[in-house]
């Protein structure tokens, strides 16, 4: 391995600086834990430069609305298009996959089923290797290679290594992913490999390979791209701009995430307040936040420390992408709850494969982590949260062929065998059939399915 210093003067360094979450620390530069030298809390990015002019919003949306017109690979990107919003960096510098642009579907039929009249996902399943992780990944694997890393790494539950492992491939980096052994789906586990990473399946929990990825930066010149690295976050931010955009700058009253690592929710609350500060938006929409049960460490927090201090759980869920116990950005996501007035809110496993059977049957389909949503979306309706004639927006984090397996099980009822099964469940599968190859014996099949 060799840490090649990079040749290129650092021209824009004052255009971000690196602020602590906690001790309000700021420094143009950050160490390879990116943790304050302070206190040792996260960081977060800001732009000194909005404090001497704030870009205006209306200039802002006519430059994101042209830039749509261009055919430059930054513009095309629907992460960079918004590249105002972002730390600079020269164009050709970009790493980019065409990330983004990701589609917002109407789901009329959930939201009969959750009780709202308008329904919306913003499917970040649609991005270049199927998840939302791309969004991010595109900034911080440009600073990655911008800094003169020849090694990326991550401790991922999947998407975050497949993601990484094609960014850096492209940017001609070398990828280590450390994942936990048997708990991540094959499909994600295929595309790192597929991607050419050094793949190292551990003998532990997502929370143990981060806790070992976090040793080895400070001792190995490897850069980190987990969602620790704030410029995961500021690429992430984008996913609010484009939603917002989507929807002509009309605020929803809701936005719902899953939380895991808990880096997704802090990067669109982050979005969301610096929209705000910007004027592009006149009030927040609220932010709500869903674990699962088995990995519930944000809404135990939320409950029984007021969101002051981390519990952390031993995690155990299907959604294989959220079976955290050890949530690192906890403390941004806290504060984003609380800036918004969101919801955190855990939902069971039967639920989650319901809703996801039930986003499945719009035709849209997505993994059982981004289920939670719709899943939470029904608990917060129940509970009031939600309220009547209010618009809700679910983020869909990835894409149905992440997880085959779980879609399969779930349709053959092998799930959660032995279980007792909800009706609505049941009435959702749609289990394979197998017949003798006769023409009598699809047409029996067909009239029996067309009876029920
Ligand atoms: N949904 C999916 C599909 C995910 O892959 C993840 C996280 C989340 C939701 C939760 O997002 O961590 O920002 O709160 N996946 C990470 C990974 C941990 O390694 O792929 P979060």
């Amino acid at each position: 391995m060799s840490h090649l210093s990079t040749s290129t003067p650092d021209v824009r360094a004052a255009d971000f600086r690196f602020r602590c979450i906690s001790c309000g620390d700021l420094n143009d530069a950050a160490g390879q834990d990116f943790r304050c030298a302070h206190c040792h809390d996260l960081l977060e990015i800001t732009y000194p430069r909005w404090d001497k002019v704030k870009p205006h919003p209306d200039a802002l949306r006519n430059e994101w609305r042209q830039r749509r017109l261009s055919s430059s690979a930054v513009d095309l990107s629907g992460v960079w298009r918004f590249r105002d919003l972002l730390p600079s960096i020269a164009d050709q510098e970009v790493i980019t996959l065409r990330e983004g642009n990701t589609p917002l579907y109407e789901l009329p039929r959930c939201a009969r089923i959750a009780g709202v009249p308008r329904l919306f996902a913003k499917h970040q399943g649609m991005n270049p290797t199927a998840s939302f992780k791309d969004a991010g990944m595109t900034v911080a694997a440009t600073f990655a290679r911008r800094a003169g890393f020849r090694w990326v790494a991550c401790a991922s539950t999947g998407n975050t290594s497949a993601s990484m492992a094609a960014y850096a491939a492209r940017g001609g980096m070398r990828a280590l992913v450390l994942v936990p052994e048997g708990k991540i789906s094959w499909s994600k586990l295929s595309q790192a490999l597929d991607y050419g990473a050094l793949t190292c399946q551990l003998r532990t929990d997502f929370d143990g390979c981060l806790r070992l990825l976090q040793e080895l930066v400070v001792q190995a010149p490897v850069y980190q791209l987990n969602s620790i690295n704030p410029f995961r976050l500021e690429g992430q931010k984008t996913v609010a701009l484009e939603l917002l955009e989507q929807l002509d700058w009309m605020v929803p009253d809701h936005i719902i995430v899953p939380g895991g690592n808990l880096g997704n929710s802090s990067a669109i609350g982050k979005a969301l307040l610096e929209m705000k500060e910007l004027g592009l938006i006149s009030r927040l929409p609220r932010l709500s936040v869903i674990q699962a049960e088995g990995a519930n460490a944000l809404v135990r927090t939320m409950r029984e420390a007021g969101g002051k201090q981390l519990i952390n759980v031993r995690p155990e869920t299907r959604a294989t992408a959220i079976r955290i116990g050890n949530p690192a950005s906890w403390k941004k996501a806290a504060r984003v709850l609380q800036a918004t007035g969101g919801a955190c809110e855990q939902v069971g496993e039967t639920e989650i494969a319901q809703a996801k059977a039930e986003i499945g049957a719009e035709g849209i389909g997505c993994e059982p982590a981004s289920a939670v949503t719709l899943a939470g979306l029904k608990k917060l309706v129940k509970q009031e949260f939600v309220k009547p004639g209010e618009t809700v927006i679910l983020v869909l984090t990835g894409h149905l062929l992440k997880d085959p397996d779980f879609t399969i099980e779930f349709h053959r009822g092998e799930l959660f065998r032995g279980a007792p099964e909800e009706p609505a469940a049941s009435a959702l599968r749609r289990p394979p059939i197998v017949l003798d190859a006769t023409l009598k014996a699809v047409i029996d099949t067909l009239e029996h399915a067309g009876k029920s």
